[in-house]
């Protein structure tokens, strides 16, 4: 399943040996318990990684999209950013290139990820892992750490094409309001066991599905249900 994953992603080897490894321990922690879309506190320093098959997705995704301005509610030990700060680099480098091609130099569009995480002991393990990948994306990536609730109110790119919401269900609607005033047409966000918790997330799920709020949906069958939107207007 790991393996199979990631002959999607376009990385130098030691990243890829890099995610390879965290995977596998992410995969051989035990399962966690979730109530009332509150986390048991034995979860608190729990490896949880979004897994494999649902990264390579993201990855797929954001190239598809050329996202450059990423936003990730729920870091942890930073796996799935590795896979967002990939795509920013690569997706800001192609735009450069062409640019460039055209004569304009330096489209001045840069890229991002925004990730957010409010344990400290795993914020600091997440900077250790990105600093051990090959591409040097630890440059990509700022790294909030605090109660979401605060830390995505203020310095938000002026565009963001990519939310990620990795986090316990109660926080993400929260979260997904703080960052939607940025959203233009075709953002994407994506949102992790929209099936498995579907009651804790009947709040946003309601959001995006009210034709008001301009978002179009579809949850792919993968573990727990993944919810992609896209914002249509
Ligand atoms: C499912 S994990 C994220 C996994 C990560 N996206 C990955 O795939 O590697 C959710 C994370 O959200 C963090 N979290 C919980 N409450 C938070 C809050 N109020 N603000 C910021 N992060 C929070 C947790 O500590 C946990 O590490």
């Amino acid at each position: 399943m790991i393996d199979e994953a990631l002959s999607s992603i376009q990385a130098e080897p030691v990243t890829l040996d890099l995610l390879r490894r965290l995977h596998t321990e992410a995969l051989n922690e035990p399962a966690y318990v979730s109530t009332d879309g509150q986390l048991a506190s034995a979860a608190l320093d729990r490896f949880v990684a979004l897994d494999p098959d649902k990264c390579t997705l993201v990855y797929l995704l954001l190239r598809a999209s050329g996202a450059r301005h990423i936003v990730e509610a729920g870091t942890s030990f930073g796996v799935s950013t590795i896979y967002l700060a990939l795509a920013a680099r690569q997706n800001a480098l192609a735009a450069q290139a062409a640019a460039s091609r055209r004569g304009g130099g330096d489209d001045g569009g840069g890229g991002k990820v925004t990730a957010t995480e409010n344990e400290p002991a795993k914020a600091d393990k997440a900077r250790a892992h990105w600093v051990q990948t090959g591409e040097g994306l630890d440059q990509w990536i700022d790294l909030r750490v605090g109660d979401i609730r605060e830390t995505l109110k203020t310095d938000l790119p002026e565009q963001v094409d990519f939310l990620l919401l990795d986090i316990w269900a109660f926080l993400a609607l929260p979260a997904f309001r703080l960052v939607q005033p940025k959203m233009q047409i075709g953002a994407t966000v994506v949102v992790d066991n929209v099936v498995a918790a579907k009651e804790e997330y009947a709040d946003l799920l309601a959001y995006l599905d009210d034709p008001a709020n301009g978002f179009k949906t579809s949850t792919v069958p993968y573990q727990g249900g993944l919810l992609v939107a896209v914002y249509v207007g």
